[in-house]
């Protein structure tokens, strides 16, 4: 058996991939041979108002950061197949149809990362927005579930299949100032697991990536010096770089990773270590 990653005559849907780690995940899943459709809420040629998405969104709008067209556009000049779709995971029948989609323009779906995250809801906990607590429940949560939910039958079909979901250290550490955030991201890892199980019979796999602090544009939106702290708790002192998350869903979605299932693997830098 080699041991290259090789994804050829595979299809994934990645969410979130307008910017930051959805994108070099499906930068690096084309590489590796994948056809790949990108879900996002926001897409280049959008005029709508993002507002109620929140100050990132509102943020990496203005600012421009927002590639998902030119993303698929990126991954079509490797020489693979390529959607950027606009949908809005928290809505059952925008994933129904992005789902649709995928199977009917790209021939299949057997990966999905669940990507698409909120991370611009930081308050103490008697400050925290009910309102954005519902709203991350559902972004990160209930979203993971309908993708899910829609990709599973076609992976089923086909007897083969990868979901890997995008959880954190703020999930298994919790994270100070990040009670909704931690809480979806711990709950990522009890539907990984129940995947895992339920998936094993249908040749489905499930894992998630428990990702620390990775430089994505995201990152470098918020404070400096707090970043310099965090990033101080590593033992490499440093953030992660978008490439090292998307290296290892690239192995978790390979025939190299078909015995892995149910686990969370920490990207972290060792984050979680008694580091002094
Ligand atoms: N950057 C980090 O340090 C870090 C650490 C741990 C986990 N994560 C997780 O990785 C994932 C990506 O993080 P990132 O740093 O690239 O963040 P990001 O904000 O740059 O990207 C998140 C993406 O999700 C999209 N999105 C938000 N709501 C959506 C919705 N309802 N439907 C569809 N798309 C939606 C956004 O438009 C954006 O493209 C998130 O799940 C995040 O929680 C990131």
């Amino acid at each position: 058996m080699s041991l290259e990653i090789d994804l050829s005559g595979r299809v994934a849907l990645v969410t979130g991939g307008s910017r930051g780690l959805g994108r070099a995940d499906a930068l690096t899943l084309a590489r590796a041979g994948a056809d790949v459709a990108i879900a996002d809420i926001q897409v280049e040629s959008d005029e709508s108002d993002v507002a109620e998405w929140g100050p990132l969104a509102l943020v990496a709008k203005a600012q421009g950061i927002v590639y998902t067209e030119s993303t698929a556009r990126e991954i079509e000049e490797l020489g693979r197949r390529a959607l950027a779709i606009k949908c809005d995971v928290t809505d059952r029948a925008q994933v129904d149809a992005t789902v649709a989609r995928v199977v009917d323009e790209l021939g299949s779906l057997d990966i999905l990362v669940n990507n698409a995250g909120t991370l611009d809801h930081a308050a103490q906990f008697p400050k925290q927005s009910s309102e954005l607590w519902d709203r991350d429940l559902r972004v990160n949560l209930t979203g993971a579930f309908n993708c899910a939910q829609a990709a599973w039958p076609h992976m089923q079909e086909r007897g083969w299949g990868r979901i890997v979901n995008m959880a954190s250290v703020a999930g298994t550490l919790g994270g100070f100032g990040q009670a909704s955030y931690s809480t979806t991201k711990a709950g990522l890892l009890g539907l990984t697991r129940t995947l895992a199980m339920e998936g094993a019979r249908h040749g489905i796999t499930c894992n998630a990536i428990v990702a620390g602090i990775i430089g994505t544009e995201a990152f470098h939106f918020a404070n400096a010096e707090m970043n310099e702290r965090i990033a101080n708790r590593t033992v490499f002192k440093r953030p992660g770089d978008p490439q090292d998350v998307a290296n290892a869903i690239a192995f978790l979605c390979s025939d190299l990773a078909s015995y892995v299932t149910g686990v969370g693997l920490n990207v972290s830098g060792g984050i979680e270590l008694f580091a002094f």
